[in-house]
């Protein structure tokens, strides 16, 4: 509803215990995989999240039968009855994750319609390097307006060379490579953890697929790929925005079942604000400083600090002591939650996709408006710490990339509830 705001108001300190749900970014490529067989799959620790809804809608389309147990994280998906390989621009334009159907149309039907797809204003977000692979792979595109429509001319068998490790393009490439006789390489490919739980569904589905250093992955001919029964991977992403919220906030958390071993530069950072991590396991306990020192850093593909917690960890470099300089090079418009912090009183200065964040005291509540999912969830941060109440407009974006975010966040003490003007 376009009439909803959060309200965040400033809390100090959180404190608790907490789970993470299964990561959006796995999720969303992992369902459309389940085009790739025929019968009923289960996904488990899936998150009730928007973008999963969309997921749903455009399979159904297809023709599939979903039913999702949300309350359990349950999904399951029947692909015998996809009898469609078109999809409405009304639902790509929901996400930018609805053109990842496109590989596994292409396996299926060898052929695909598909719109251009939606998602965060991130900049330009072109698909250039998906199509680029998929004619190497022998598929004919037309593009008219936005409108794509491809077939399989020849499947023909290379070696994929990605000029840009890029992580749909990666996703794509690798599911419509199954079809191929013989065998695929992708040169220069995507190596996030959400590409390696797809890799691992895949597997379960019968497919031979192997990670040749540095970033080569190597597919071979798949006949025929079972459905199957898959658990989705935590979200470290989810996992990262909590720790930064017991970062600005202060206090201690533990982080559950989180994927440590898949952030390690992220949680050195964190570590070298000051602030204590300690990793056993599977679980992260973590005890905000009280005097954090600014860090600076640049975001990389995997495994460089990730663009997806870019913004709320920019958030906690306004409240640290020193300057922190932040370069966002994966995205060209990435920074839009910095005109939306000067409005609470952030230090920082802009040149181009560098950040230049000076620490300051205190940051003053304002009405911000969220552009994206992490720009959502970095002005939530913001509020936590602000002094008075933070409202912000974009309700839809946290919950595009969250399951409960808001919920989460009270159960550890945080002063956040979601409103209607
Ligand atoms: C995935 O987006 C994620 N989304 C993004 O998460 C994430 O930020 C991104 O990977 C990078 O890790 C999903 O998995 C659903 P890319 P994707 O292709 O695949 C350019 C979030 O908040 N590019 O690796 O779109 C592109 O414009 C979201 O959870 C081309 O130029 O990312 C960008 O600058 C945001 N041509 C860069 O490459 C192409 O054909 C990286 O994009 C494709 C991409």
């Amino acid at each position: 509803m376009n009439n909803e705001y959060i309200l965040v108001e400033s809390s100090n300190s959180i404190f608790g215990q907490v789970d993470l749900a299964g990561a959006k970014n796995a999720v969303l490529v992992i369902m459309a995989s389940l085009i790739l067989t025929s019968g009923k799959s289960i996904l488990k620790n899936v998150p009730n999240s928007e973008d999963v809804w969309q997921m749903m809608n455009l399979l159904k389309q297809l023709g599939a039968h979903v039913n999702f147990d949300f309350e359990n994280g349950k999904l399951e998906v029947d692909t015998s009855t996809i009898n469609k390989f078109v999809v409405s621009p009304e639902i790509m334009k929901k996400m930018r994750a609805s053109i990842l159907v496109m590989g596994p149309l292409l396996a299926r039907f060898s052929k695909a319609e598909v719109a251009l797809p939606g998602g965060c204003i991130l900049g330009a977000r072109p698909i250039d390097f998906h199509l680029k692979l998929f004619k190497e792979m022998g598929v004919q595109i037309s593009l008219s307006g936005e409108f794509l429509s491809a077939h399989v001319t020849k499947w023909q068998a290379k070696r994929l060379v990605l000029e840009y490790p890029s992580v749909g393009a990666t996703e794509n490439a690798l599911m419509a490579a199954l079809a191929i006789p013989g065998t695929t390489q992708i040169i220069n490919a995507a190596i996030e953890p959400e590409v390696l739980d797809l890799i691992e569904i895949l597997k379960k589905m019968g497919a031979q697929i192997n990670i040749l250093p540095p970033a080569t992955i190597e597919i071979k001919h798949a006949a025929f790929l079972n459905p199957v029964e898959h658990e989705i991977m935590p979200d470290r992403l989810e996992a990262g925005s909590l720790l930064l919220a017991a970062a600005v906030a202060g206090g201690e958390i533990i982080v559950e079942k989180a994927p440590a071993h898949h952030m390690d530069v992220f949680l050195m950072k964190l570590k070298e604000m000051g602030h204590d991590v300690q990793v056993l396991d599977n679980v992260i306990k973590f005890k905000a400083t009280k005097n954090p020192q600014a860090v600076s850093f640049r975001t990389m593909p995997h495994p460089g600090f990730p663009t997806d917690l870019q913004a709320p960890m920019l958030v906690a470099q306004t409240l640290a002591e020193g300057q922190s300089i932040i370069q966002e090079t994966v995205f060209e418009n990435r920074m839009l939650h910095v005109l939306e912090l000067k409005k609470m009183g952030a230090d920082i200065s802009l040149d181009g996709t560098t950040a230049i964040i000076n620490g300051v005291k205190q940051l003053n509540a304002a009405d911000v408006n969220a552009t994206d999912i992490r720009s959502s969830c970095a002005l939530v941060l913001a509020g936590l710490a602000a002094k008075g109440q933070t409202k912000i407009s974009g309700v839809h974006h946290l919950r595009r990339g969250y399951q409960e975010f808001d919920k989460k966040l009270s159960k550890l003490g945080a002063k956040i509830s979601i409103k209607c003007y």
